[in-house]
């Protein structure tokens, strides 16, 4: 029997590849560019099965094909909010994406960002490496103190869990909770976590605000000028979500305006393009989307991913399907 083909639209670790052409008849992408739409209408005519990323765009006019070939999407990535999954499920086409083995991973991400952006780490190598610095001072370059404060997190799913283990049983910080699903009183008791009913509240009674939820229509500009005017004037926010659950222009102002402390965002809204009201902004700590780029984590993206399609293929049920 001949093996599916299988489109995987960026370069994977080479382990991975590797492992992909035991079970899949693949084709890479070797200049590793993003897919046009038109590019993906075509693989969708053209392969059973398809491995997209976070920069690949399955809207509703992609999936505006006749005769589809492909079968599976089978998602690098955890979040899938690139993909539109009702025109998907109308096409008959199975989506999975690749959750737990980057929880670790991310949420080391945020706690970078936390602490970069609470101590200035940014900055203090900007001075440095600008042969500009003066030398110690006891009121040279004051942040923000990070043990023991309130953390404030948004989404308690895989990721906002492993945040909340960091930050609690690593740095003593208090964890408060807004999420629309009533996270049960085990894994609160686990954190010693308040769940609050609005994001307003949260950002009102937490030092630091860190977003684990995921992105799409459903939660676009979750945070934006009206929610931050309930912030504390020391807030420090963190992005390694998605970009569009910030209002980014509402985030440049209240940096700009001294709204809220700092931010640190790993994800911006139509990356890798940034927003230049965000370049322009004050005590902004940026890192290009790199939440899960370890070579263990990207490894285990790619198998997981793998796992999925040949689950599929083998009439079995894959284990990370979301439509
Ligand atoms: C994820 O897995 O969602 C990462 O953000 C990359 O897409």
């Amino acid at each position: 029997m001949s093996k599916p083909k299988l489109l995987i639209t960026r370069r994977w670790p080479k382990a991975v590849e590797e492992a992909a052409s035991e079970d899949f008849d693949v084709t890479l992408n070797e200049k590793d560019r993003p897919l046009s739409s038109e590019d993906m209408r075509n693989a969708l005519t053209s392969y059973d099965a398809i491995s997209p990323t976070v920069t690949d765009i399955l809207n509703t006019k992609t999936f505006e094909v006749e005769n589809v070939r492909c079968k599976i999407l089978c998602n690098y990535g955890v979040g899938y909010s690139h993909i539109d999954l009702t025109s998907a499920q109308k096409l008959g086409i199975c989506v999975t994406n690749t959750p737990d083995v980057l929880s670790d991973c991310t949420a080391d991400i945020a706690m970078t960002l936390m602490l970069m952006a609470a101590r200035r780490a940014g900055e203090g190598e900007r001075e440095l490496r600008a042969d500009e610095w003066q030398g110690w001072r006891p009121t040279h370059m004051i942040g923000s103190k990070v043990t023991g404060k309130t953390l404030g997190i948004v989404g308690f799913g895989r990721i906002g869990q492993a945040m909340a283990s960091r930050a609690h049983f690593g740095f003593g910080m208090k964890i408060n909770i807004f999420s629309r699903s009533q996270v049960s009183s085990e894994i609160l008791e686990k954190y010693n976590a308040k769940q609050f009913g609005s994001v307003e509240t949260l950002l009102n009674e937490s030092d630091f605000v860190s977003l684990h939820c995921p992105g799409g229509t459903s939660n676009r500009h979750l945070i934006n000028a009206s929610n931050l005017s309930y912030a504390k004037p020391d807030l420090i926010l963190i992005n390694t979500a998605r970009g569009e659950v910030i209002d980014e222009t509402a985030l440049a102002n209240a940096l700009k305006n001294k709204v809220i402390k700092a931010a640190g965002l790993d994800v911006f809204d139509g990356e890798p393009k940034i927003n230049p009201i965000l370049m322009a902004a004050p005590n902004l700590v940026m890192l290009p989307h790199l939440g899960s780029a370890t070579r263990e984590t990207r490894e285990a993206m790619g198998f997981r991913a793998l796992e999925n399609c040949k689950a599929f293929f083998n009439e079995e049920p894959p284990l990370d399907r979301v439509a």
